[in-house]
């Protein structure tokens, strides 16, 4: 086993709001980890403070063997590890090109030249190659969607961490972006994967996370932690006990 990602006793607090009070885990290379957890059990502030947007309170982040608690989100962007934002934000009067270039550019410090290189082939796995001269206002949801993908992906990141890519769209959309996450896999890019949809965490992952009362609280193979006691207690209050 070799865990690209070791995050060891996380905390973090808002005033009295103990969000994270001990989130211990690992990220294998080249798996793709799920994340499911109630509103508000705090999955985007974990990946804000992956990212370094967020200082977390206690605990170490190793990447690559390497603590990272030190480094800002450009220096950690630059380092390998790319996100999506759960709320898509492009630049709505860019074109889908420009806006993956801007990953390249701005996220990965890449010159014109080779962002460009790299946004045909990001356009390629994220299938937007036929849309590439549109602006990114004009996409449908499934789009604005694979786009955010690809602008992290412009990034090269070595760990992708997608926050709810899945939310709001059909149900054949969802086995889309299953298939595009399955890719980015192929590709060796180790991923963590924050959702709420059930089939994404079954068909699209090798471990699911569960994140609830600021702990890790179980951690296994999808269909062991989605059948769990633990998953029962924490959505319907029931379980075994
Ligand atoms: N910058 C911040 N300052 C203060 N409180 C914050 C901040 N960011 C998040 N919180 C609080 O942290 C808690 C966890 O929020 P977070 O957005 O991480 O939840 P989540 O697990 O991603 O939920 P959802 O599934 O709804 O996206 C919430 O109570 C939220 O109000
Ligand atoms: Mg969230």
């Amino acid at each position: 086993m070799s865990a690209i990602l070791s995050v060891n006793d996380l905390g973090i607090s808002f005033g009295s709001n103990h969000v994270l009070k001990s989130v211990n885990f690992e990220l294998e290379k080249g798996e793709v980890l799920g994340v499911i957890g109630p509103n508000g059990a705090g999955k985007t502030v974990m990946l804000n403070i992956l990212t370094g947007i967020l200082k977390p309170t206690k605990g170490t982040i190793a990447f690559e063997g390497k603590e990272i608690s030190d480094q800002n989100s450009t220096q950690r962007c630059h380092g390998g590890i790319g996100r999506t934002f759960q709320v898509p934000r492009p630049f709505e009067k860019m074109t889908v090109f420009e806006n993956i270039m801007v990953g390249g550019v701005f996220g990965a410090g890449m010159t014109e030249k080779q962002a460009k290189e790299k946004a045909l082939e990001v356009a390629e796995t994220i299938g937007l190659s036929d849309k590439l001269g549109l602006f990114a206002g004009k996409l449908g949801l499934l789009d604005r969607k694979r786009l955010e993908i690809g602008r992290a992906l412009a990034t090269e990141p070595k760990i992708l961490l997608l926050d709810e890519v899945g939310g709001g769209l059909t149900e054949s959309e969802v086995g889309l972006i299953i298939d595009l996450v399955k890719a980015v896999k192929k590709q060796g890019i180790s991923v963590i994967w924050i959702e709420h949809i059930i089939r994404t965490m079954l068909e699209g992952t090798d471990r699911v996370l569960l994140l609830a009362d600021g702990v890790d609280v179980v951690c296994g193979k999808p269909l062991d932690v989605m059948n769990s006691k633990e998953v029962s207690q924490v959505y319907m209050g029931g379980g075994d006990e």
